[in-house]
């Protein structure tokens, strides 16, 4: 049956697919008939990713991916770009934390980690894709943002990584509103809290049972949580969506009280 949520024919860039919701997100969007091009640094995990979806009847490409580096990305996006002659979707996924630090706990090198990775990646692959599009005439694209509910709300000790996920829903907006003379897309993700290496410090942690005692619907995502606010944003079923940033995190930003 053919839905608004088809994939069929688009080529989808997803950094940071080696683990956790990239790696995921690649067999979603596989699954709804995209070519899905994975990037990240641990090539042997991408490389494992990409056989999976391949067994499963899907069509992947493994990239070695550094996001902190312009070279590196360009690489990336040329991979769509000059095999495929399109790149339909890109999803600026990759991101860290520093451990549980304050503003005060950290130093450079830490700031200089989780900004340099979960912000300013997202603007220059945005900048090197909106080139992109418009090199090859592609008539269009779409950026997705994987940001967080840490964006607006926060918990002491995620002092860096909240600043890099405030800063990725203000560069949604902004960039929405600036490249829709592209005819460019810019939406975002706001997850709460899901088990992965980004959250498991807290999660596996004795504080874990109190906090998601605090989430109304009293359990932390799971991945397939997140497949249909993807496949709405990625899919021609958010034509008219631009800057919207969709929480996905059963409440938690609700709980005020
Ligand atoms: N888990 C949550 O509760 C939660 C909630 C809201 C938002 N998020 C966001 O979701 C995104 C994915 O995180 P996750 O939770 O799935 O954690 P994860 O399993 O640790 O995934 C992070 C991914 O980013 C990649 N990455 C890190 N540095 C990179 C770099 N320099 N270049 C390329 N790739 C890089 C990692 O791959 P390599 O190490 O192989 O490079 C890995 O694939 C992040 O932006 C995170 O902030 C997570």
């Amino acid at each position: 049956m053919q839905t608004p949520f088809n994939m069929q024919d688009k080529v989808v860039a997803i950094t940071g697919a080696s683990s956790g919701f990239g790696h995921h997100f690649a067999g979603v969007l596989a699954a709804a008939g995209a070519t899905v091009i994975l990037g990240a640094r641990r090539e042997d995990k991408l490389a494992a990713r990409v056989a999976e979806i391949e067994a499963a009847g899907g069509k992947a490409i493994a990239a070695s991916l550094d996001v902190r580096e312009r070279n590196s990305i360009s690489a990336f996006l040329n991979i769509g770009f000059e095999r495929f002659g399109r790149l339909d979707v890109v999803i600026n996924n990759a991101g860290v934390e520093a451990g549980a630090k304050t503003y005060h706990t950290i130093d450079e090198d830490d700031w200089n980690y989780v900004l340099d990775t979960n912000l300013k990646s997202a603007w220059l692959v945005s900048k090197l894709y909106t080139d992109g599009v418009l090199a090859h005439k592609q008539g269009g694209g779409n950026i997705i943002m994987v940001s967080s509910i840490t964006d607006t709300r926060t918990i002491k000790g995620q002092f860096p990584y909240a600043v890099s996920k405030g800063g990725m829903t203000r560069m949604t907006e902004v960039m929405a509103l600036e490249a829709a003379k592209y005819k460019i897309r810019v939406n975002a993700l706001a997850p709460g809290y899901f088990l992965t290496d980004v959250s498991r410090l807290l999660l596996e942690s004795p504080a874990a049972g109190d906090f998601v005692n605090g989430i109304p619907m009293r359990r932390t995502g799971e991945f397939p949580d997140l497949d249909g606010p993807l496949l709405l944003l990625a899919s021609d079923a958010s034509n008219y969506m631009t800057g919207s940033v969709l929480t996905v995190d059963g409440g938690h930003v609700c709980a005020s009280l």
